[in-house]
């Protein structure tokens, strides 16, 4: 014992002697400046990995069964609804990790911990988790956060609970099913994400036109968060559904947190922002991140139309080769008025359609010098870590703004600059080159729903 202090002493003395004669002697300026500086890391350093150690994963028990109920519901209320669950995923892009979609109340959860169960032989292992609430929360008090734990490193699990505390009975904490343990091929290319319907959403015709251009420019899937809808629109989901186009993620927010339909607060008592928007575009990005090429968030009204290439195929193929590694590719809305109509595609038999038909709206209005576009994207989900709506928070590729010759969203609803006379709109009629074969699509689907 006391032999190892000694040679401890003994090691610590070179060290010291550098320093004292670094830090004690007046020697420079710089040789006070690289003192303070190799101290700081020192310091940093150690702290940085105690931190580590707290996050790693620890064996609390061993011979546990794992069998803890199975949460099935897309919204997980954890108690005392500070916590709301959505999915985990697994993360091994940086080290291997579970990352947890859910949403937080920013300032009262502090603390979470992954409970990992380990089969056969159901080992428990606790991880603390770094929680990551996304800087994209607009005032709100609740926002998308990330729940990232460290997994164990010799099991792979396959269900996670979360809890408050290290401490407890896991078999009592609901069991969430990780995602995307295992590799996958791509099985699409582009998939859709349309992160929030609500409102008893009844725009039927519009809905419709939407998801049968993007199978023109090339889409397989489209995922819909949906709040609610009219019954006509259950049936056309249910059509697409059954088709393999539609997959619809149940998104009950509003029985959980009270919601804003507005994306920014506004004092009016409500938890989160836009149907919690942004956090279904996350969980959209991580559970396609292994079975499609490419995700697009947008929402329902917008359509991106290239105008060099026929579809979104040969357009990103493009896009990518100009633009090696880069992830993410923004496209710049622009409004199409609804208020303002050309005759030429008036079919009669969409009129008893509800919504609208947007191959009569094909003015937009022109650029105002004092606002910015806001923008769209197409990424490859792999390089996004976090996403808003506008843009990414997080990635490892680039992103790029694509030129607007190259292509832009058309996006039909009420206008934003309604004073405007129809003469100083701009005739686009772009949308028209797909006119023939998106009358005959939508015509099937309306014999086949509501017509
Ligand atoms: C979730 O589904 C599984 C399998 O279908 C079932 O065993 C479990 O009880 C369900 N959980 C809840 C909370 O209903
Ligand atoms: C959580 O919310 C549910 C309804 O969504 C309510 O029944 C329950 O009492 C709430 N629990 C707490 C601890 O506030
Ligand atoms: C479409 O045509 C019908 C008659 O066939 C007419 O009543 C209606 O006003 C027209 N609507 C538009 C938007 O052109
Ligand atoms: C509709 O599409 C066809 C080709 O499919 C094209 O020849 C025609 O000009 C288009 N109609 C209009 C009004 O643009």
């Amino acid at each position: 014992m006391q032999e190892r202090k000694l040679q401890g002493q003994r090691n610590l003395h070179p060290h010291l002697d550098k320093f004292r004669k670094l830090c004690g002697g007046k020697k420079s300026y710089f040789a006070a400046a690289v003192c303070i500086i190799t101290l700081t890391s020192m310091v940093t350093i150690s702290y940085l990995r105690l931190q580590r150690l707290s996050l790693l994963p620890k064996i609390i028990q061993e011979g546990s069964k794992c069998r803890g109920e199975i949460a099935n519901n897309t919204i997980t209320a954890l108690r005392g609804n500070k916590t709301f669950i959505i999915a985990p995923y697994f993360d091994d892009r940086e080290s291997k990790v579970t990352r947890v979609i859910g949403i937080v109340h920013h300032e009262d959860v502090k603390e979470l911990y992954c409970w990992f169960c380990c089969q056969p032989h159901g080992q428990i292992y606790v991880s603390k988790s770094k929680i990551d609430v996304h800087s994209d929360r607009f005032g709100f008090p609740y926002g998308a956060a990330d729940i990232v734990c460290l997994e164990p490193q010799n099991c792979d699990p396959t269900y996670v609970s979360i809890h408050w505390s290290p401490h407890g009975n896991i078999d009592q904490l609901p069991r969430f099913e990780i995602k995307n343990r295992k590799a996958e091929t791509f099985s699409v290319d582009f998939t859709v994400c349309i992160s929030a319907m609500f409102g008893n959403y009844n725009n039927v015709l519009q809905f419709i036109q939407s998801v049968e251009m993007y199978k023109i420019l090339g889409v397989q899937k489209v995922v819909i968060y949906k709040n609610s809808c009219s019954q006509l629109m259950e049936k056309v989901l249910k059509f697409y559904m059954e088709e393999g186009t539609v997959e619809i993620i149940p998104w009950p927010i509003n029985s959980h947190l009270k919601v804003s339909s507005k994306w920014h607060f506004t004092q009016d008592g409500t938890h989160i922002g836009y149907y919690g928007q942004i956090t279904a575009l996350n969980d959209c990005v991580y559970r396609n991140m292994q079975r499609s090429k490419f995700v697009v968030l947008n929402d329902a009204d917008e359509i991106i139309l290239p105008l060099k290439h026929p579809d979104w195929k040969t357009m990103m193929s493009s896009l990518q080769e100009q633009n090696p590694g880069t992830g993410v590719f923004l496209f710049e809305n622009h409004i199409f008025p609804e208020t303002i109509s050309t005759h030429t595609f008036n079919i009669s038999s969409w009129n008893t359609v509800p919504g609208i038909n947007i191959l009569q709206h094909v003015h937009r209005e022109p650029d105002r010098k004092e606002v910015i576009n806001p923008k769209k994207m197409i990424i490859d989900p792999r390089q996004v870590v976090q996403t808003s709506v506008h843009s990414v928070l997080r990635a490892y590729g680039n992103s790029v703004s694509v030129p607007v010759d190259v292509a832009l969203i058309y996006h039909c609803r009420m206008p934003l600059q309604g004073n405007l006379p129809r003469e100083s709109l701009i005739r686009d009629t772009t949308l028209w080159r797909y006119n023939s074969s998106l009358i005959m699509n939508v015509n099937k689907v309306l014999y086949q729903t509501v017509l």
